[in-house]
């Protein structure tokens, strides 16, 4: 068991999403934005997903072409949860529930703003050094006839040289390219569709008749401090799954619908569907590749220090992992109790079963009498105290639900 005196050397800047949160918003607001509130993360209208898992979702019939009652230029915070990630949690950088800070043009802007703005949000308010900024495009699909996405390559192009960074651009196409070739000194490099083609389905031959996508330009932060492990390729690049390098945006170009012959057409608006991970930009902003070390993640392990006597600067790795999926998980299911789900053996209340389960089970790792794990879920709610005040109200019942689970 770790010692509760800390001797690790940790990054100890302070680092709040409500801090990030009101900045992104205040940003945006500037450029013309509306901020729209976060949709449930049980989608209302769209029986399909069993959960939110994007700000665009919502917006679906928007970006179809619906005009929105707020404008064409919103932004959020939406609350997020990706089920399909829940096997990952445990290293120090996935979480099932996230925040994904987003903006939209519905038909407005495109590539020039979202690019320029998104860089200067990153480098000017938050202060994040440019020269560990690393950018990826579009590199073209023949056969779809969807060209390369040169027009990003030149914005980008420029938006480094007043930082006085000479962005070279590399083809590395796919990621075994880029784990022979490395990184060759670029600073824009251009995958394919496997990653940087958008869509609710994934890549264009997985998109069902009627669905929205678009090229997509990613934004990697990169940790110097990281080595890169060959267990993932001979060589580094920023698609590599390391750990080095960490996407902290997603700028989508959503202009192509596919129609039902196949084929992909222009849609009468061109949009931007710009997503961005709160919890891994606060990693960015404190240089520490470990996206439990924000406010939120800390308050409930000094809990579990004052506790049980576990120090998460002094766990080691199975030791951490177990204390990250317990803090993901009990978050998780704090915000799904929170929206009205409860435990039971099918879709959104199975998930929910399985979250609380795997907490439990993690749990007895430093506290053998579980019973009382639930008291954590009032950490997390104060935690969120100003910027979800409804989960913070419900604090009370969603312990309730948890302790009877
Ligand atoms: N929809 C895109 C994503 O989820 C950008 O918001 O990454």
């Amino acid at each position: 068991m770790p010692k509760t005196q800390s001797k690790t050397k940790v990054n100890r800047k302070k680092i709040y999403f409500d801090d990030i949160r009101s900045r992104y918003f205040e940003f945006f607001k500037k450029r013309g934005h509306v901020v729209v509130p976060s949709a449930p993360l049980v989608p209302e209208n769209d029986p399909t997903p069993l959960f939110t898992g994007s700000g665009m979702q919502p917006l679906i019939l928007y970006l179809a072409g619906q005009p929105h009652p707020m404008g064409k230029r919103l932004c959020n915070s939406q609350k997020s949860f990706r089920a399909e990630d829940i096997m990952e949690v445990g290293d120090n950088r996935h979480t099932t529930f996230f925040e994904m800070l987003g903006n939209w043009s519905l038909g407005d802007y495109f590539k020039q703003d979202q690019l320029s703005w998104f860089f200067e949000f990153l480098t000017d308010e938050l202060k994040l050094d440019p020269k560990k900024l690393y950018v990826t495009v579009f590199s073209g699909d023949n056969e779809n006839k969807i060209p390369k996405d040169e027009e990003s390559i030149n914005i980008w192009k420029k938006l480094f040289a007043k930082e006085g960074i000479n962005a070279m651009v590399v083809d590395l196409v796919t990621s075994d390219t880029g784990s022979k070739l490395g990184m060759q000194g670029g600073r824009i490099f251009s995958y394919d569709a496997k990653h940087n083609w958008w869509s609710r389905a994934g890549p264009p031959e997985n998109m069902p008749p009627g669905e929205l996508g678009g090229p997509d330009s990613e934004v990697f932060y990169e940790f110097t401090s990281v080595k890169h492990d060959v267990k993932y390729g001979k060589n580094c690049h920023p698609n590599c799954g390391c750990g080095r390098f960490l996407e902290i945006g997603n700028s989508v170009f959503m202009e192509y619908k596919k129609s039902a012959n196949g084929k992909f057409e222009k849609l009468n608006q061109r949009n931007v569907d710009f997503g961005g991970g709160l919890e891994r930009i606060a990693a960015a902003m404190m240089d520490n590749p470990d996206v439990f070390r924000n406010d939120v993640f800390q308050s409930l392990f000094e809990d579990i220090r004052i506790r049980h006597g576990w120090n998460y600067d002094d766990a080691n790795e199975s030791e951490k992992r177990a204390m990250r999926i317990v803090a993901d998980h009990m978050r998780a299911a704090a915000f799904i109790i929170g929206d009205g789900v409860t435990p039971s053996n099918k879709e959104q209340g199975y998930i929910l079963r399985r979250l609380v389960r795997r907490a439990i089970l993690n749990a007895h790792e430093f506290n053998s009498q579980t019973s009382d794990l639930y008291v954590l879920i009032e950490t997390i709610t104060n935690a969120y105290k100003i910027s979800y005040p409804d989960l913070h109200a419900k604090s009370a019942e969603i312990q309730e639900i948890f302790k009877e689970e």
